[in-house]
């Protein structure tokens, strides 16, 4: 039985949702009537230029509609309609990694959005629905730069600055993105890095839909113009006029494409629509995070993710918030900062990973007790699980005791928050997402419909549609229907599978497991092991590789690679060490530093079934140092599996 935390009486008097009394009532009503709860909240919420006929179509499941035929522009949303009430308030607080700081407020947000809107449109041509890809520092014109997109109903695509030249370029190929928008590059850990030669490199080969590429100068450092298709962002923005009117964009128009990693195959690119996504983006703000008109928000997460997207950018800004945008890492120049950052504007609700939380707490264990950390309300984390040594540090350091956690689960797939417990309401137990938010229909079960045992492991699935859930797969419906519709059906309709294991215990609280398909999760980014395999094939010397996560006391799952050598050079390999570094050098040229390995061991082959299928489940438990317990005497080899353990003991 596991500790039970309520929230303060404060917390729940406050609080949108004020006790497990409302949160039943709203769930009840979602129960009963799905569509009038959500054509509530639409109507409540959303800015809408047109209205919509049909608050939810299903004729073509899983290509799902919501709010069929309903017109707007989610910048107004975002920033227009503050205008009247809220022009001098802070839109955007960005910190550089440097402490440089730069206060937007919502009317200066309104100019340098449509500012970046006109150039798009006038000066390079950009028209709705058209791809542009972002390769981009944390710099407020990053958010400037999406939602000039939105403005004019361009597609954006955000590449994570972490990824490399070939992984940029994959995207942009399968994109076919008009224009690429970067940075000459930023700050890091007090030293410039740089952007703009990575977009270079990608664009050598086969980016033929790019025209243009604009480059924000932001470190100044020199990089290489190419005439004719590079443009700097600080020329051409001075020309343009302050008002760009909005496109007229239909509830269902794609909104933005994220790529991200699944099970099989190339990264699939997620693609979100418009009216859905930025109603639950706000909504969520307001009953996850509570935020209130005085609250100044931050989440820690790069906009390369979806965290960011939702939560620095688009949610925040729904909202009416205030939204902290920090360039530098929260560990730079000492485990201070962020607590620093937190005392200094006065932060109420704070959004992090639970890698971060360990590593703060690693370096800096009475670090947050320096620092006045009394305006925190909320405190968020996502990404991965957390562990309850770090959940009860989070709580009783970070937070005093007082604050209250959002455990947030939800995915690139779902746009916002799926599972997590509301601040003023939800009895915590720590290192537990806790129930599902109203409306969301989030169920734990076997793969034909029934509700998983107590305390047993299932399929987190969701089954009703919700408004922010993703489209499509860019460009491969059918890899959409196969990847998330293909696996768990509930009464005879086939329900959204998440890719996550998960466990109800006796009182209905979720816990997640963590991934049951071939995805991995290190420091809360999500990998393929195929797209890592993959990688690890092109070095010459590779004939076979398996990729399994590794638990990390630090990084949640580490990366673990066998490797299996080509015949002719298996014996004159002697040294592991610097084929290590070689194919970890193959690792960050395909796809980034963040996907190299921490451990390689080559071995005499690969545990395999007779139909040729590598038993992972054997890997993993070789990687962990665990017994073997599964039946080996199915394998097409069973003498492979001692030989493997045996490797692996040399390779200590
Ligand atoms: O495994 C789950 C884990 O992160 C995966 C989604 O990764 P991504 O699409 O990159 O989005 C991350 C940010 C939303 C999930 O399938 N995950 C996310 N949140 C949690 C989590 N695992 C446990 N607890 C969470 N709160």
């Amino acid at each position: 039985m596991k500790e039970i935390y309520y929230p303060s009486r404060e917390l729940s008097r406050q609080a949108r949702i004020k006790n497990m009394c409302e949160y039943n009532d709203l769930m009840e009503w979602a129960k009963e009537d799905y569509e009038g709860f959500w054509d509530h909240w639409a109507k409540e919420k959303l800015e809408w230029i047109e209205p919509y006929g049909k608050v939810l179509d299903e004729s073509n499941a899983p290509f799902y509609k919501w709010f069929v035929g309903g017109k707007l522009n989610i910048t107004e949303q975002c920033i227009d309609r503050h205008i009247d009430k809220r022009k001098n308030k802070a839109a955007i607080i960005f910190e550089g990694d440097r402490g440089d700081k730069q206060i937007i407020t919502y009317l200066e947000l309104y100019r340098n959005v449509n500012r970046f809107a006109n150039l798009l449109r006038n000066e390079f041509g950009v028209k709705k629905g058209d791809r542009v890809v972002l390769y981009m520092p944390m710099i407020p014109e990053a958010a400037y730069a999406m939602l000039a997109c939105a403005r004019i109903g361009a597609i954006h695509s955000v590449v994570f600055g972490g990824f490399s030249a070939e992984a940029l370029r994959d995207r942009i190929i399968d994109a076919q993105a008009k224009v690429v928008i970067t940075a000459d590059g930023a700050y890091r850990k007090g030293a410039p890095y740089m952007l703009k030669p990575t977009v270079d490199t990608a664009l050598e080969e086969g980016c033929d839909s790019v025209e243009k590429v604009l480059v924000v100068q932001r470190n100044n450092e020199d990089v290489v113009w190419i005439g004719g298709r590079d443009y700097s962002y600080n020329e051409l923005i001075e020309n343009q006029p302050d008002v760009c009117e909005p496109e007229v964009m239909d509830s269902e128009d794609p909104l933005f494409l994220l790529y991200t990693s699944g099970s099989t195959g190339k990264p699939k690119g997620v693609q979100h629509s418009q009216a859905g996504y930025i109603l639950w983006a706000q909504m969520t703000m307001e009953w996850v995070f509570d935020v209130k008109e005085n609250d100044t928000f931050w989440c820690t997460a790069d906009i390369g993710w979806i965290t960011g997207h939702t939560y620095i950018v688009y949610g925040p800004l729904a909202a009416g918030a205030t939204t902290v945008m920090f360039e530098g890492v929260p560990t730079y120049p000492d485990a201070g900062r962020a607590w620093k950052m937190v005392e200094e504007y006065k932060i109420n609700q704070f959004y992090t990973a639970p890698t971060a939380i360990r590593v703060l707490h690693k370096l800096g264990e009475h670090e947050p007790e320096k620092y006045d950390l009394s305006s925190l309300r909320i405190l968020g984390t996502v990404g991965e699980p957390i562990d309850p040594p770090a959940w009860k540090w989070y709580y009783d350091v970070v937070g005093g005791g007082r604050c209250s956690i959002v455990d947030t689960w939800w995915q690139t797939e779902t746009g916002g928050h799926m599972i997590s417990p509301l601040p003023g309401a939800t009895p915590v137990k720590p290192a537990c997402a806790t129930f599902p938010l109203p409306g969301i229909m989030a169920e734990v079960l076997e793969r034909d419909g029934t509700p998983v045992a107590t305390g047993e492991q299932g399929l987190l699935c969701i089954t009703k549609p919700w408004p922010s859930m993703i489209r499509t797969i860019w460009g491969d419906p059918e890899r959409f229907k196969k990847s998330y519709f293909g696996d768990v059906v509930k009464d005879g309709k086939a329900v959204y599978f998440s890719g996550d294991g998960a466990v109800v215990d006796e009182d209905g609280y979720i816990t997640i497991i963590g991934r049951v398909d071939d995805v991995i999760n290190v420091s809360g980014h999500r990998l393929g092991t195929a797209e890592i395999e993959s990688a690890i094939k092109k070095h010459p010397h590779v004939a076979e590789v398996a990729v399994v996560g590794k638990p990390d006391p630090i990084k949640g799952e580490s990366i673990f690679a066998y490797i299996v050598l080509k015949d002719d050079v298996a014996d004159s390999l002697g040294e592991e060490v610097e084929l290590s570094k070689e194919i970890n050098d193959v690792i960050a040229r395909e796809i980034g530093n963040i996907a190299k390995a921490d451990a390689i061991v080559v071995v005499p082959g690969l545990p395999k079934t007779r139909s040729g299928k590598t038993m992972r489940r054997i890997l993993r438990a070789i990687a962990k140092g665990e017994p073997i317990t599964q039946d080996i005497s199915t394998l097409e080899d069973p003498s492979i599996v001692e030989k493997i353990e045996e490797a692996v003991r040399c390779a200590g």
